[in-house]
C-alpha cells in the first residue's frame, strides 16, 4: 500500500535529524579507530536514518557480509569503558560444529545503565525529561528528567548493594508500571546485577518458579496494583510466590516494597519485618551518587522467561553490549525517532517490548516518552487518544490486539480527541490483520502515519523484520524486510532454503548482535529447542512467506504455543495447570481464532470416572489455570471430552481438535490413523455443551 504523503513528511523530517553525534567525553576517550576501510560506511546510521531501498540493500549487504566491521561502526556512538578486540565477534550456530555460542564485541566494557543515562547526563541533556507517566486514573500524572532518574537509579542501586546485592546476582522485580519499574532494571545494569522481570499478571506460582530458578537474592515489589477498576493486593501474591519459592529450597533474602498507596495502603499490605523493608523510606536516605560497574560485553543483563511448545517457561538470557548496540539502534532507525518526539510504547516492562523499546532503547537514544501504568479502556475506550492530545504525542506504538479492540468500540472515540501530533504507528507481538492496520492508519494515523509492523521475539531481543518508515512501500499484514544484520531464510520442512517466492518455516542464518545466549541453567535446551530442528540455523517457531517482493509475511506459530493478546503461551503449560485439577484426567490444549486476542483458548477436558460436568467444574477449572499461570491465560473455551482424538501410538492429534475448535470438521482430512476415529464425532457433538 502507498502511503506518499507520509513518507514525504518522513523524508522531510529526516533531513532535520536528530545528529546523534557521540557525546564527546566519548570520542576524547576513544579515539574511533575504523577497522578497515568499509565500502558502506555503516557509521552513516549514527547521523541519519535510511532514505530509500537502494541506500538500505547497500547497508544491508555489509551488515552480512561484514557484521563485525557494521557494528563496530555503529557502537562507536556509545561509552565503551574499553574497546573491542579487532575480531570481536565469534560464534557457532551449527550444533554439527560444537557447542552454540555467540558473542559480540569481545574484550570491550561497559554499562548500559551508564550509557541510558550518565551518558545524556554528561552532555548537557540532564535537564531533558525521560519520562512522562500517566497513572491508571486521569489526572494522576508524573515527570522525570535525565539527571532526576539517573539519581534515583543511583539511590536504588545503593539500596541493592546494603541489600547485598552483587555483580551478576539475579534480581526479581514484580511491579506494576510505576516509573520505579525500569529504574529498577537499570539499578541493577548499573551494578552489574541481573534482572529478572516478572509480568505483574503472573500468579504466586509462576512468580515462585521464576524466582527459584534464577535463584534470586531479592525480590522488588509493590503494595498493589491498579488496572482499571480493579485494585489487586500484588504484595499478598508475592508473599504467596515468596513462601512456595522456598518451599523449592530457595530463599529469597529480601524483598523491598514500593507503597503504590492508590492501590493499596501499607496499612493493607502484609509485611514481614526483617525480610521486607519499605521502599519509599529506605531507598529516600540513600545516596545519589553510585559508581558505575564496569561489566564485560558478554555479562548477562536479563533473563526474562517465556514459553515453549514444552515444559516450564525458559529463562531466555540476554548479555550486555550486542543488546545495547542493537536494542539502540533499531529503536532509532525503526521509529525514526528525533529529538523532541514524544513517543508512547503501550508494552508492559514484563514482557521483551518493555525491556528494549521502554526500558533500554528509549533511553538509550536520549528519547522522551510516556509510561502508562492504566489500560487502554478506562475510564472510557478514548483513554490513549487523550492522552496523545494531551502530550502531543509522536510515536505510538502497540499491539493489534489493543487496536482490534479499541477499534470494536467505533471510530468516535478517536475522533473527538486531536491525534493530530501523531506521525508514526507500530504494531508488535502477533500478525496484525489488514482490518485492524486500516483502522489503525485511517482512523489513528488519519491516513498519514506509516505503520511499522515488527517482527521479533524475546530471544531476538530486538526487531528483526520491519519497515523503515519511508524506505519502502509497505503492505498492510507484512513486516516486509530484515534489520540490518538478519538475514532470515525459509525453510521446507527438512532444512533446505527455499528461494525466492516461498512458504515455510522462518529461520535465522547468522547471529545478530542481541542474540539469546543461553536458556538460563540449561545450554542443552537452548541448543536442542532454538539449534536442534534445522542445524546450522536459529528456528524461530514461525511459519512465514516470502512474497515476489522479497516481503516476509508472518503466518504464527509452526509449534504448540499460542499468541493470546500477544501474550505468548505454551499448550504444555495450561494443560499442566488443568490436569493439576484432581477432576481432570487429562487435557489438551489448542489455539482457536479469537475476534480480539487473535488466538483464543480453546481445552478439551477429560474428567477422572465418576466426575460429572458441570458449570461449577468449568469455573474451577479456568480457576486453576489463573492461578497457576496468570488471569491472561485463562480458557476462553472448555470442552468436554469423553475421550481425546489419539493415534495407535498414544499421540494425541491436535490437528484435529483445532479443526473442531474451529468447526471446520468437514476438514479434517485423514484420519484413518486414529485408534478410535469415532471420538471425532462425539467430540463434534458435544461443542458448545
Ligand atoms: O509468533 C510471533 C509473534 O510473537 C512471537 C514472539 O512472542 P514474544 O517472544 O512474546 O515477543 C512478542 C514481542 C516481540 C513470535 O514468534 N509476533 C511478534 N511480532 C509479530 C508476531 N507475529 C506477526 N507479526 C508480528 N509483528
Amino acid at each position: 500500500m502507498q502511503l506518499p504523503k507520509a513518507l514525504q513528511a518522513h523524508q522531510q523530517q529526516r533531513r532535520v535529524g536528530w545528529g546523534c553525534a557521540p557525546p564527546q567525553h566519548v570520542s576524547l576517550r576513544h579515539s574511533c579507530k575504523k577497522q578497515r576501510a568499509p565500502t558502506q560506511a555503516a557509521s552513516v546510521l549514527n547521523t541519519s536514518f535510511v532514505a530509500n531501498k537502494e541506500q538500505y540493500m547497500a547497508l544491508y549487504k555489509r551488515s552480512i557480509e561484514d557484521p563485525a566491521g557494521f557494528w563496530s561502526e555503529i557502537a562507536e556512538q556509545f561509552h565503551w569503558e574499553t574497546k573491542w578486540e579487532p575480531n570481536h565477534m565469534r560464534y557457532n550456530f551449527d550444533v554439527r560444529q560444537g557447542p552454540i555460542s555467540v558473542e559480540w564485541f569481545r574484550g570491550a566494557t561497559t554499562n548500559i545503565a551508564y550509557n541510558c543515562l550518565d551518558r545524556h547526563v554528561e552532555a548537557g541533556r540532564g535537564g531533558d525529561t525521560c519520562f512522562l507517566w500517566e497513572g491508571n486514573d486521569v489526572g494522576r500524572q508524573k515527570s522525570m528528567t535525565y539527571a532526576e532518574a539517573l539519581e534515583e537509579v543511583c539511590r536504588l542501586a545503593n539500596w541493592l548493594k546494603s541489600a547485598g546485592v552483587k555483580k551478576g546476582d539475579a534480581v526479581a522485580i514484580y511491579m506494576p508500571m510505576l516509573l520505579e519499574l525500569p529504574l529498577a532494571m537499570l539499578a541493577c545494569a548499573r551494578i552489574g546485577a541481573v534482572h529478572s522481570v516478572v509480568f505483574g499478571g503472573f500468579s504466586a506460582e509462576a512468580l515462585a518458579g521464576r524466582m527459584e530458578d534464577c535463584k534470586a537474592k531479592v525480590l522488588l515489589t509493590a503494595s498493589g496494583v491498579k488496572r482499571g477498576p480493579k485494585n489487586i493486593d500484588l504484595k499478598k501474591i508475592a508473599d504467596k510466590g515468596l513462601d512456595l519459592c522456598e518451599k523449592a529450597g530457595h530463599k529469597v533474602e529480601s524483598v523491598l516494597v514500593y507503597e503504590n498507596d492508590d492501590a493499596v495502603p501499607a496499612a493493607d499490605c502484609p509485611f514481614t519485618p526483617g525480610r521486607d523493608q519499605w521502599w519509599q523510606s529506605e531507598v529516600e536516605r540513600q545516596p545519589t551518587t553510585c559508581p558505575v560497574e564496569w561489566v564485560d560485553s558478554e555479562h548477562p543483563l536479563f533473563l526474562l522467561y517465556t514459553s515453549g511448545s514444552t515444559g516450564k517457561p525458559k529463562g531466555v538470557l540476554h548479555t550486555t553490549g550486542g543488546y545495547m548496540v542493537y536494542a539502540a539502534t533499531t529503536m532509532r532507525h525503526v521509529f525514526a525517532l528525533q529529538r523532541g518526539d514524544i513517543y508512547w510504547c503501550t508494552a508492559d516492562c514484563g514482557w521483551i517490548t518493555g525491556h528494549s523499546y521502554l526500558a533500554y532503547g528509549p533511553l538509550l537514544n536520549g528519547a522522551t516518552q510516556i509510561v502508562f501504568e492504566g489500560v487502554p479502556t478506562h475510564p472510557t475506550p478514548a483513554r490513549c487518544w487523550e492522552v496523545v492530545a494531551e502530550h502531543r504525542v509522536t510515536h505510538f506504538y502497540t499491539a493489534p490486539t489493543a487496536i482490534r479492540s479499541l477499534m470494536g468500540f467505533g471510530d468516535q472515540w478517536v475522533k473527538q480527541c486531536d491525534t493530530s501530533s501523531l506521525r508514526l504507528l507500530g504494531s508488535v507481538g502477533e500478525p496484525i490483520n489488514p482490518e485492524a492496520w486500516r483502522w489503525y492508519h485511517e482512523v489513528v494515523g488519519s491516513g498519514k502515519c506509516p505503520i511499522v509492523d515488527t517482527w521479533w521475539q524475546t530471544e531476538t531481543g530486538g526487531h528483526m523484520i520491519t519497515p523503515l518508515p519511508g524506505a519502502w512501500e509497505e503492505k498492510p499484514g507484512s513486516a516486509t524486510l530484515p534489520f540490518f544484520g538478519v538475514r532470515p531464510v525459509v525453510l521446507d520442512d527438512k532444512g533446505n532454503e527455499l528461494e525466492g517466492e516461498a512458504e515455510g518455516v522462518l529461520a535465522i542464518a547468522q547471529p545478530w548482535p542481541s542474540t539469546l545466549r543461553t536458556v538460563y541453567g540449561d545450554h542443552e535446551r537452548y541448543q536442542s529447542n532454538y539449534f536442534g530442528p534445522f542445524p546450522g540455523y536459529y528456528f524461530t517457531g514461525d511459519g512465514c512467506r516470502r512474497d515476489a517482493d522479497g516481503y516476509y509475511w508472518i503466518t504464527g506459530r509452526v509449534d504448540d504455543v499460542i499468541n493470546v493478546s500477544g501474550h505468548r503461551i505454551g499448550t504444555a503449560e495450561v494443560e499442566s495447570a488443568l490436569v493439576a485439577h484432581p477432576a481432570c484426567a487429562e487435557a489438551a490444549v489448542v489455539g482457536y481464532d479469537h475476534p480480539i486476542k487473535g488466538q483464543g483458548i480453546y481445552a478439551y477436558v477429560t474428567l477422572m470416572n465418576g466426575v460429572e460436568a458441570s458449570k461449577e467444574l468449568r469455573k474451577e477449572l479456568v480457576g486453576s489455570v489463573r492461578s497457576t499461570i496468570g488471569a491472561f491465560a485463562a480458557p476462553d473455551v472448555i470442552h468436554w471430552a469423553p475421550g481425546l482424538p489419539k493415534t495407535r501410538s498414544g499421540k494425541i492429534m491436535r490437528r484435529v481438535l483445532r479443526k473442531i475448535a474451529a468447526k471446520e470438521e468437514d476438514q479434517l482430512g485423514d484420519v484413518s490413523t486414529l485408534a478410535d476415529p469415532g471420538v471425532v464425532q462425539q467430540l463434534v457433538e458435544l461443542r458448545g455443551k
